[in-house]
């Protein structure tokens, strides 16, 4: 009778000991694993870095649009947009609990920035690199 409920406690934690990803409960990790059924593979702060800094030139306006345009290079100060001139709250979650809370926040300004800024929405990759990348800051 005891060595039973011994077992059952044991079967019981085990998805306490390791998690599966499913389980994580941050806006950002529930999207990484969304990205990841989409096809993507590991995301990284090198790769997340280098499309957030990353030149792109507007076809209509030949503008060059940046991420850091509105966010400058800087995620952990307040940013200003390019075309409003409206202050934008940091991205960086070490100063701004606020930012990268809420999923549907994150789909609808990654989809926006992404069409302004690459000409087109991001793929699961770059978006899931991006994501990793800002949430290091
Ligand atoms: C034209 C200006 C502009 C550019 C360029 C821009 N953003 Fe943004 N971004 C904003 C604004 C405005 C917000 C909303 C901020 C808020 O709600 O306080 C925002 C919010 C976000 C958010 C949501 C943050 C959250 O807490 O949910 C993400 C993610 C984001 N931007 C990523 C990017 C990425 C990646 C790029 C480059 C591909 C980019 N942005 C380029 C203006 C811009």
């Amino acid at each position: 009778m005891q060595k039973k409920h011994l077992v059952i406690a044991g079967i019981a934690l085990l998805p306490l000991v390791n998690p599966p990803l499913v389980y994580a409960t941050t806006a950002v990790e529930q999207l990484l694993v969304e990205y990841r059924s989409q096809g993507a593979t590991e995301f990284t702060v090198e790769a997340g870095k280098e499309l957030f800094f990353k030149e792109f030139v507007d076809a209509k306006s030949t503008q060059v649009r940046q991420c850091t345009t509105c966010h400058t290079d800087d995620l952990r100060q307040p940013g200003k947009h390019a075309k409003t001139g409206k202050r934008i709250d940091p991205l960086a979650p070490s100063v701004n609990p606020k930012s990268l809370m809420e999923i549907k926040n994150i789909n609808k300004w990654l989809k926006r920035n992404c069409e302004w800024t690459i000409g087109r929405e991001c793929t699961a990759q770059e978006k899931g690199d991006v994501l990793t990348f800002m949430q290091s800051q």
